[in-house]
């Protein structure tokens, strides 16, 4: 068992280093791959540590230089880098997605032409080695960081995190556009209990943020949200502002989840009787799953105030919400 584990992240460890030969020493590479990182503001430190690399147009490439080299296609098969004896992986830029060690467990690569009927990144399949639901990008990158500042900010994107741990920010990992798991949250919780949710400016981003939240909360972890600007993401809202700016924009816009969440809702509600007691029916359902209970106290206090109902009524209402739960 740990044999074949073992040998299918040396596979993957050869096609890492093909995708990244192909980037930095080959014409076609240099000319499409790395001008399209380096226009898009990525050093080569960057795209060393993160292992960026590039796909060529060419469909045998990598099934001619692998099998040259002593890996058999059906191993190469598996790992999904090969499909009907053809790289699966061609005429893209290429993300190398690592394990807590630093090995190569998966694949992503982002198409380059804006064709708006293909996927823009296609990724590597389930395998023995790569579980997409218990990986987050970039722990392996940011986990000393994460352990230090005892926070992590949670975005949607692979650029987001490279573009964020560029511009000194370093705890940074992403769900890669799938909303939250719990094995994600376990994840996170071996490195730290603060998660700081980064997701882009616009309906989607605000909407995983709230899928999000219940899963980190029933982990107990402390669950904080920062909204972007409208029509940003952190990546180019730090290429746009700098990291001085960018930071500032953490410290000043981030907030609790839960009051997040509850001045969305009432927002939206706005005076109506029937749609404001929806609101608070689903903020207590959220209150429940506060394992702690002098956290939920807490909450609880301040939230009569904030939605101007008595603090009993609400305990009532989290209380029924927990023991329906049972
Ligand atoms: P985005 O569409 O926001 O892409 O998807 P991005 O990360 O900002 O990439 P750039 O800046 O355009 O290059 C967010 C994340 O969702 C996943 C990827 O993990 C992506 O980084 N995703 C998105 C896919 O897996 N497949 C897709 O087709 C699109
Ligand atoms: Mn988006
Ligand atoms: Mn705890
Ligand atoms: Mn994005
Ligand atoms: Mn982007």
């Amino acid at each position: 068992e740990l044999q074949e584990r073992d040998s299918l992240i040396i596979t993957n460890d050869f096609a890492r280093s093909y995708f990244e030969d192909q980037l930095y020493n080959t014409e076609e590479g240099k000319s499409i791959g790395l001008s399209y990182f380096k226009q898009r503001g990525f050093l080569k430190e960057t795209m060393e540590t993160f292992g960026l690399g590039y796909a060529p147009v060419s469909r045998d490439g990598l099934l001619k230089a692998a099998t040259a080299a002593g890996h058999r296609e059906e191993q190469l098969e598996k790992l999904g880098l090969i499909r009907n004896r053809r790289d699966f992986f061609y005429d893209r830029v290429m993300f190398t997605i690592h394990n807590l060690a630093g090995k190569p467990i998966a694949f992503a690569g982002r198409v380059l032409k804006k064709d708006v009927k293909a996927p823009k990144y296609v990724n590597s399949p389930e395998t023995e080695i790569y579980h997409k639901s218990d990986v987050l990008y970039g722990m392996f990158q940011a986990r000393q960081a994460v352990r230090k500042l005892d926070n992590v900010y949670m975005v949607e994107g692979y650029t987001d995190v490279i573009s964020l741990h560029q511009n000194g920010v370093r705890n940074v990992v992403a769900t890669s556009g799938t909303s939250l798991t719990s094995g994600q949250a376990s994840l996170v919780k071996r490195f730290t209990e603060n998660v700081t949710l980064l997701y882009d400016g616009d309906k989607a981003g605000i909407k995983a943020a709230l899928r999000g939240v219940d899963v980190l909360l029933t982990a107990d972890l402390n669950v904080r949200v920062v909204v972007l600007p409208e029509g940003q993401d952190p990546d180019s809202y730090m290429q746009q502002v700098g990291s001085t700016a960018f930071e500032q924009y953490l410290e000043e816009q981030r907030k609790d989840f839960l009051f997040f969440k509850a001045d969305l809702l009432l927002e939206e509600a706005g005076d109506d009787v029937a749609s404001r007691t929806t609101a608070i029916r689903d903020i207590g359902s959220t209150l429940a799953l506060v394992e702690d209970p002098l956290k939920r106290a807490a909450y609880l206090q301040q939230f009569s105030g904030r939605l101007g109902i008595e603090e009993k009524l609400l305990i009532n209402l989290v209380n029924k919400a927990i023991a329906d739960r049972r």
